[in-house]
């Protein structure tokens, strides 16, 4: 299977950054702390934004920072266009992008359409009354006959509980298709198409090179509200939801993007677990100019498995020219290194060894992630190979129970680990599990690190084109093993990925005595293949 962008041999088309960017999700309160209140800020980011330059990220992708009463920590918005006060303020969010901007990064951020804050201005008026000036700016329907919710859909965090909550004031149930503190709003009304272009565009005059849209593919919705069929029970309706209209108002969305300078630009999640219908939501590069594919991040530790999801990737994505994205981790799910390690686990590894392969399947993925053809997306602290935090049952605070993936970076191997907070009481999630010796600090001063593993293959991605833009053909391989070849016309490098836990022959004999250019598991790199994978090892040589 060959991808490539129709075009001649040796020409090269100039390539939107975002398709080159090595994007960094930060979730701010997480992240770093400024004031010493135990949750994470603007100026907290704005503190440490050398350091991810350091690393070699292009872009940033911020989770949400605007005024919000947290009932799901930022994704219920109560007002689009401000800071809220625990983050910082606009000041500090422009001072932020200049900074970003400075020093040669691109500033993305969240960006939440399809519901809102009950506590949003619009939604207190909406449901003030059903002759309210907003009512129509949100999903309301009258009871059925026996009093029960207009229909069957169920709601993301709580698998038992309707997408509907019922108004007794005014007698009618709104749709949420998350929390109830999450009303959806009714895109199907011309004022909110409006009111949020507007949102939009408050942001791209403030210099925000583009935004990463919240289930964005529930912004249309089908106005007879038909029930989930019976063999989805158990779903949530967000991720079942694919009507034809979003189509035009994404369409609608990028014509508004592309009408500013500099390329500004849309990710969107699309959280549909079929990849071929995720591609629709490029349109035909007239709608998301990237969008999140979920079966990836899903996918077992397993190359076979990953494997197919690449091939089912490329094979929807490249017949439209729509350009993949890769994510391993991200502030929804356990992190990867979490996920691997506890399937081994089930799977019956010898907890002995998982101590030893955790870090070593943890740096094969992050060649993985970065040598992928597509725009790769780092999640906050994986750079560090941190694990999900263990966290006790009084400190839980997320109604999705995704705290975990949520913890504190550790900045350094003091007590509070860079987090001194005013009352001693310390960041608002325990730190992830050895934060004492796994913490920036000490990763930065150990060239053996995880950091520097990082670092180090982000550089050879920006220095290496076939890896940015390159074709792409999976290559014959022994079982076990992963293997693919990137080429810029006869400029090549192969990626070969041991998925098992003892050394192998990868089956590549043409492929012996050629250059290292990476070893997942190495320090300094020189010398050429032998031919054998290590134990969990990933190995970049050049074609
Ligand atoms: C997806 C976001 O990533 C998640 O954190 C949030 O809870 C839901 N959308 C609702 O906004």
């Amino acid at each position: 299977m060959t991808v490539d962008r129709g075009l001649a041999p040796g020409e090269e088309a100039p390539v939107p950054w975002w398709q080159e960017a090595v994007f960094y999700q930060v979730y701010p309160r997480s992240f770093a702390d400024s004031d010493g209140d135990g949750v994470g800020d603007l100026a907290g980011i704005r503190s440490r934004l050398a350091d991810l330059a350091w690393l070699g990220v292009d872009a940033l992708w911020i989770s949400p920072f605007f005024r919000s009463p947290m009932a799901d920590y930022g994704y219920d918005v109560s007002d689009y266009c401000d800071v809220d006060p625990l983050f910082g303020n606009l000041a500090e969010f422009d001072a932020l992008v200049a900074d970003a901007h400075a020093l040669g990064m691109r500033v993305v951020i969240d960006w939440v359409p399809n519901h809102t804050s009950d506590q949003h201005p619009w939604f207190v008026d909406a449901r003030s009354s059903r002759h309210s000036a907003h009512r129509s700016w949100y999903v309301w329907r009258d009871p059925r006959p026996d009093g029960s919710p207009p229909n069957n859909w169920v709601s993301a965090f709580d698998l038992s509980a309707p997408a509907w909550t019922f108004d007794e004031a005014t007698g009618q149930w709104y749709l949420h298709m998350f929390e109830p503190a999450q009303p959806d709003l009714d895109w199907d009304e011309p004022a909110v198409v409006d009111a949020m272009h507007e949102t939009l565009r408050f942001w791209l005059d403030r210099g925000v090179d583009g935004f990463r849209a919240d289930v964005v593919h529930g912004i249309g919705k089908d106005p007879a509200l038909p029930d989930d069929p019976p063999d989805t029970a158990g779903v949530p309706h967000c991720a079942l939801n694919d009507v034809p209209v979003t189509h035009e108002r994404l369409g609608a969305i990028r014509t508004l993007l592309d009408a500013y300078p500099g390329e500004r630009m849309m990710v969107g999640e699309v959280f549909l677990m079929s990849t071929e219908t995720v591609a629709t939501y490029y349109g035909h590069d007239d709608e998301l100019h990237l969008a999140f594919n979920f079966p990836p991040l899903f996918a077992p530790w397993l190359a076979d498995r990953w494997r197919d999801c690449i091939r089912t990737t490329l094979d929807a994505l490249g017949p439209r020219g729509a350009w993949p994205t890769w994510v391993l981790s991200n502030h929804d799910n356990p992190r990867h290194r979490t996920r691997y390690d506890l399937a081994a686990a089930r799977a019956g590894e010898d907890p002995a060894t998982t101590v030893r392969r955790s870090e070593r399947r943890a740096r094969a993925a992050a060649v993985l992630l970065l040598t992928l053809r597509g725009t790769p997306f780092v999640y906050q602290g994986d750079e560090l190979g941190l694990t999900d935090a263990d966290v006790p049952a009084d400190r839980v605070v997320d109604p999705g129970g995704r705290d975990g993936c949520r913890a504190p970076i550790p900045w350094d191997g003091t007590p509070d680990h860079g987090w001194p907070t005013r009352e001693g009481a310390g960041p608002w999630l325990p730190f992830p599990p050895d934060a004492d010796a796994r913490n920036r600090a000490a990763e930065l001063e150990d060239p053996s690190s995880m950091l520097h593993h990082y670092r180090g293959t982000i550089a050879l991605r920006r220095g290496c084109p076939p890896l940015v833009r390159g074709t792409f053909d999976l290559v014959d391989t022994s079982d076990g093993v992963l293997g693919y070849r990137r080429a810029v016309g006869s400029d090549a490098v192969e990626v070969l990925i041991n998925f098992g836990g003892a050394p192998v022959d990868a089956g590549r004999p043409s492929a012996v005595g050629a250059d290292l250019l990476l070893t997942s598991d190495g320090v300094e790199v020189t010398g050429s293949f032998t031919g054998v994978l290590g134990p969990d090892q990933a190995v970049v040589i050049r074609g």
